[in-house]
């Protein structure tokens, strides 16, 4: 049983060594390009692989502190515009943390746009009122705003 242990010990060891090597390769690759395409950006949101920006790294945050009051100076901002039962709309709501402050503080007729089906699939499993109450697009923005069109009360992108 030991060294049953110690096999899978080591096998994500060198996961690990993979996936460091991984992100080591992306990051000097996005150092030498001079600059982004759209596309470049668009494929790299879709899945970052740099080791930032991950969905799940998103969620863990939502306790910090700093964080907490960002989502409170989010939903005050919004309060204090007064606007009864506004349709709000996030560009790039990642795993949903505005989107589930908004929810929690009564806002409930909410939208979002996100490029990344990856932070869509945390959001459903780590917030699922908001998840189901919000109406979620996936896809990039610049294809999908325009279906919005004068519909929307309050739109934000944090
Ligand atoms: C800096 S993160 C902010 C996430 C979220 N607003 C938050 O505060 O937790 C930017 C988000 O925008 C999304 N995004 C980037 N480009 C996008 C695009 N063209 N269309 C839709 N979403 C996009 C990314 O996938 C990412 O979730």
């Amino acid at each position: 049983m030991l060294k049953n242990i110690v096999s899978s010990y080591k096998d994500i060891e060198i996961m690990d060594v993979v996936r460091h090597l991984r992100i080591l390769v992306a990051v000097v690759r996005n150092m030498s390009r001079s600059h982004r395409t759209l596309v470049d950006t668009q494929v790299y949101w879709q899945k970052p692989d740099d080791g930032n920006n991950n969905p799940l790294q998103y969620v863990a945050e939502e306790k910090n502190p700093k964080n907490v009051a960002r989502t409170l100076n989010l939903v005050s901002v919004i309060n204090s515009l007064d606007i009864k039962k506004p349709k709000i709309l996030e560009v790039g709501c990642n795993a949903g943390r505005n989107l589930n402050g908004l929810f929690k503080a009564g806002y409930t007729n909410l939208d979002a746009i996100e490029i990344s089906q990856d932070a869509i699939s945390v959001m459903e499993t780590t917030y699922p009122k908001t998840f189901s109450t919000a109406n979620i697009h996936c896809g990039p923005a610049e294809n999908i705003l325009s279906k919005f069109e004068d519909k929307v009360a309050l739109g934000f992108s944090r």
